[in-house]
């Protein structure tokens, strides 16, 4: 589905160069920018600006489709097994795509380390747990270690090299760059074979630009917007999306847990699946799904290991 910006009705060669320059490179980034944003970027009125978009979701169905066409899709949702038996059972077969599944925890709880591991599980083939394809890192807080992906493939038996080449890494800034990144993911996702894009943290930029109580709301906005293109790539191209979230003290609480997920009901409604990881002994780790109406209730306990992920 790598399309050509000119298969859109009513782009000609002019106007393609014009949107490339602008950052449009393809129709699916075409069909997620809002109209208004667009007309700014390259000086057409909002109403063009519509029409365009418009006809770029409507080359990509992103508008309706027939039953049928979404029981097709949902048949071709895919598994990513984490490498631990226990925290694989407790997400139902691993991290699904189509969907977004948040890993929350405080300090140390292993988030990050079950976002390399799962950069490493995704390169499998179905029948060893992964889905044959790619890793997008988006690293917020410079914690990407590729010395850490060497060990867990040479644990799982994959060669390093070829593990490091399959993970499209960047290093993201700030809260723009980040949605930049993202909207640039739109690009390559199909002809790369991604399938799987992993932002740690989602939150951290945010946490760091919006202080005050004043910005809670552009906060909460841009924070939806970066979500709702998430849950976008994921369904149109069949990727999984990870994300990782920071816990905030409660301080008003007394009884029960003291601290809740940042990012508030945002994150809370966007999220498909929540993880919540909490420390125990000897490197062991708690994790439990939380806020799903189809989990049932459980708790899956994992070990961080020289070898990733493990069971204990
Ligand atoms: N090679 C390794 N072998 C064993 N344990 C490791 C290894 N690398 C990291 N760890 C352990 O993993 C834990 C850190 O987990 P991780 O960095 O995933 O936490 P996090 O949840 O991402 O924390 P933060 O909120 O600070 O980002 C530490 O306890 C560390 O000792
Ligand atoms: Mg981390």
């Amino acid at each position: 589905m790598d399309l050509d910006l000119r298969s859109i009705k009513g782009i000609g060669p002019a106007m393609a160069e014009k949107l490339k320059s602008a950052g449009i490179t393809s129709v699916a980034e075409l069909a997620v920018i809002p109209a208004r944003e667009l007309s700014e970027l390259i000086g057409i009125s909002e109403e063009h600006a519509f029409k365009l978009t418009q006809a770029a979701r409507e080359v990509l169905g992103l508008d309706f489709i027939t039953a049928e066409e979404y029981y097709n899709r949902r048949s071709k949702l895919g598994h990513i097994s984490t490498g631990c038996r226990a925290l694989d059972e407790l997400l139902g077969g691993g991290i699904e795509t189509q969907a977004i599944t948040e890993f929350v925890g405080e300090f140390g709880t292993g988030k990050t380390q079950i976002c390399h591991q799962l950069a490493v599980m995704v390169q499998f083939p179905r029948e060893k747990g992964g889905l044959s394809g790619r890793a997008v890192y988006i690293d917020t807080e410079g914690t990407f270690r590729p010395e850490r992906i060497i060990q867990i493939a040479k644990y799982r038996g994959l060669d390093p090299k070829e593990a490091l080449k399959n993970i499209f890494y960047a290093r993201s800034y700030n809260s723009d760059h980040l949605l930049l990144l993202v909207d640039k993911v739109f690009n390559f996702a199909q002809s790369e074979n991604v399938k799987l894009v992993i932002i740690d943290s989602l939150i951290s930029h945010f946490r760091a630009e919006y202080l005050g109580r004043e910005h809670l709301a552009p906060r909460q906005q841009k924070i939806n917007m970066l979500i709702h293109k998430l849950q976008r790539m994921a369904d149109i191209f069949n990727i999984a999306v990870v994300i990782t979230n920071q816990v905030m003290a409660q301080p008003d609480v007394f009884f029960g847990n003291p601290s809740r997920p940042a990012g508030g009901n945002v994150v809370a409604h966007g999220a498909t699946y929540r993880i919540w990881l909490r420390k125990a002994k000897e490197m062991r780790r708690i994790a439990r799904i939380f806020d799903s109406p189809s989990h049932p209730e459980g708790e899956a306990v994992f070990r961080i290991s020289d070898e990733g992920i493990v069971d204990v």
